[in-house]
């Protein structure tokens, strides 16, 4: 069993904001899985790599200048924190997240952020590829409008109208893409409990998963 809960889930789920204050609570470290996707994604797109190539994303992957301090990200020196989170560079972590070589090449990246106080990991394989032997996995999801309608606001955009659309539009396309991938699709595990933060607040969703872990 390792010292690590693993939340999996689809996109703006909310388990990002969930996994890390959770991991404050238990005073442990973080992994913010699909951020290492992204830096590979903008790295690409910096070096003039096509995000399809799979073998130069791949060794590109293998030797990504990131480093991570608090909530901030840094790539090659330079902070990425928000450069990071634009919906093109998502859609870039979905393309370059699909190429097993890629998925390899972080495998063991991810697994160095366990150290001795333990882990709370976010992702889409946390619990089934990459710590298989957690010892608590969560599948953390909420209606894609409910997600879409978190997005807007993190993006000060409203509710309503075709900006709104596009945003529904694309995390359903996210969706689609990250569960028919061959390479780790987005699957709840039959050993995973279901979290449904549809109509829970952070506050519920973190006490939860605390509840979960103390049982
Ligand atoms: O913030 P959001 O949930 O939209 O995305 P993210 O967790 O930052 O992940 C971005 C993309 O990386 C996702 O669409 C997945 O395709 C991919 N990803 C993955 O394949 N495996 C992970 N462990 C984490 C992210």
């Amino acid at each position: 069993m390792q010292k690590v809960i693993a939340i999996d889930g689809p996109s703006a789920s909310g388990k990002g904001t969930v996994a890390a204050r959770v991991a404050a609570a238990l005073g442990r470290a973080y992994l913010d899985s699909g951020a290492l996707y992204r830096l590979t994604a903008l790295h690409a797109q910096q070096q003039g790599v096509e995000w399809t190539d799979e073998a130069a994303v791949a060794a590109l992957a293998a030797e990504l200048p990131a480093e991570f301090s608090g909530s901030r990200v840094w790539l090659a020196g330079a902070d990425v924190s928000e450069q990071i989170r634009s919906e093109n560079i998502g859609m870039g972590a979905s393309a370059v997240a699909a190429l097993p070589a890629v998925r390899a090449a972080l495998l063991q990246r991810q697994r160095d952020f366990l150290g001795v106080a333990g882990l709370v990991a976010d992702g889409r394989d946390m619990g089934a590829v990459v710590f298989p032997d957690a010892e608590l996995k969560i599948f953390l999801t909420a209606d894609a409008r409910v997600r879409a309608e978190r997005r807007a606001k993190q993006l000060h955009i409203p509710c309503t109208g075709i900006e709104f659309e596009r945003i529904l539009s694309d995390i359903e396309a996210r969706d689609e893409a990250d569960r028919r991938r061959a390479a780790a699709p987005l699957r709840q595990l039959p050993d995973a409990r279901l979290l449904d933060t549809s109509h829970l607040s952070i506050d519920e969703s973190v006490k939860q998963v605390l509840d979960w872990y103390r049982e």
